[in-house]
């Protein structure tokens, strides 16, 4: 059987890929199932990840996309975001969890004629304060320009920590948060970050996510689909990204699969109904950098 290295690796050579999951799935096994000791890749993988967080000027990779802006959250992120958006009022708040530039929140808060078309996306009313999160600044001039035009509680920039580093009073509540190709994609402890998302959110919040490259919760996946996070239970059998957050207790979840691309998409929408919530852990199992990374987690029991 094929390592997990291969497994990730095969989002380059998806002829590859596919036969290797055709093969483990007829042994009844998902493509996290190792053979040997993963961790020193792993840190290596891990280091080179870094290397793309720090990345600056020509160096940033093509693919590391840190600009989209608010109408871009709008086309990738769940029906009903804009909306959630529009409703909140202006002592309300708004977390988008790795910003990169936090152009969509500029857009968001653009004045009238600057207004991007996204600015619809979030309604003409009042606006709630938010905040960016991001672990390198990758703040431009124009968002300190806006900060001195609007005062410094309304739009808040904060970067050198990743989101399971700031402790819930230095962050505070939110009604929205939304996380577009952020920590939930680049995340090596996704239980840890969910949970932690979730300890942010209101209860009666939503959490606006996508999930690129995992197997669809309708099943429809296409022939040669790319994966880059893959889940699999404590006896190797594969699990839909989809299915574990169903198990998180306290939380409403809403998926909608895309499957347009050979990169299966879930839309991803987490609704708080009451304050207990407790995720289902997961233990990184592969991990090989990248815009997006490949990750692979194992569900413990
Ligand atoms: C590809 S950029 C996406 C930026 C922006 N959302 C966009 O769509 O243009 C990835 C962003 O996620 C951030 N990020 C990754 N993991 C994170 C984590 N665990 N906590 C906070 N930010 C994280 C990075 O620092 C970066 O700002």
């Amino acid at each position: 059987m094929r390592s997990v290295k291969s497994s990730v690796k095969g989002r380059k050579a998806a002829g590859t890929r596919l036969a290797v999951l055709i093969a483990l799935q007829a042994l009844g096994l998902g493509a996290c199932s190792l053979q040997e000791p993963a961790q020193p890749r792993i840190d290596e993988e891990i280091a080179k990840q870094e290397k793309i967080y720090r990345s600056r000027g020509a160096d940033v990779p093509g693919g590391y996309v840190t600009n989209r802006g608010l109408s871009d959250y709008a086309e990738v992120l769940s029906t009903g975001f804009c909306d959630a958006l529009g409703r909140l009022g202006s002592s309300d708040r708004w977390l988008d969890i790795g910003a990169g530039e936090g152009q969509a929140i500029l857009d968001y808060y653009a004045p009238g004629d600057n207004a991007a078309p996204g600015e619809k996306c979030g309604g003409s009313g009042p606006k709630a304060r938010a905040v960016a999160i991001s672990i390198e600044d990758r703040r431009r001039d124009k968002w300190k320009q806006q900060t001195a035009r609007l005062g410094d509680d309304r739009i808040q920039y904060l970067s050198g920590k990743r989101l399971s580093q700031y402790s819930l009073e230095e962050l505070g509540k939110f009604q929205v948060i939304t996380d577009v190709y952020g920590g939930f994609t680049y995340t090596e402890d996704l239980s840890r970050f969910v949970d932690k998302v979730l300890r942010l959110l209101e209860v009666g919040g939503g959490f606006y996510t996508l999930a690129t490259g995992v197997h669809l919760e309708d099943g429809k996946d296409k022939l040669g689909s790319l994966y880059l996070t893959e889940l699999e239970d404590a006896f190797g059998r594969g699990v839909k990204v989809c299915s574990w957050l169903k198990k998180i207790s306290c939380v409403q979840v809403t998926c909608e699969s895309k499957s347009d691309s050979k990169t299966p998409i879930e839309l991803i929408k987490i609704r708080k109904v009451c304050s207990e919530t407790s995720v289902p852990r997961t233990k990184l199992v592969e991990f090989e950098a990248g815009y997006p990374p490949g990750r692979c987690f194992q569900l413990e029991q």
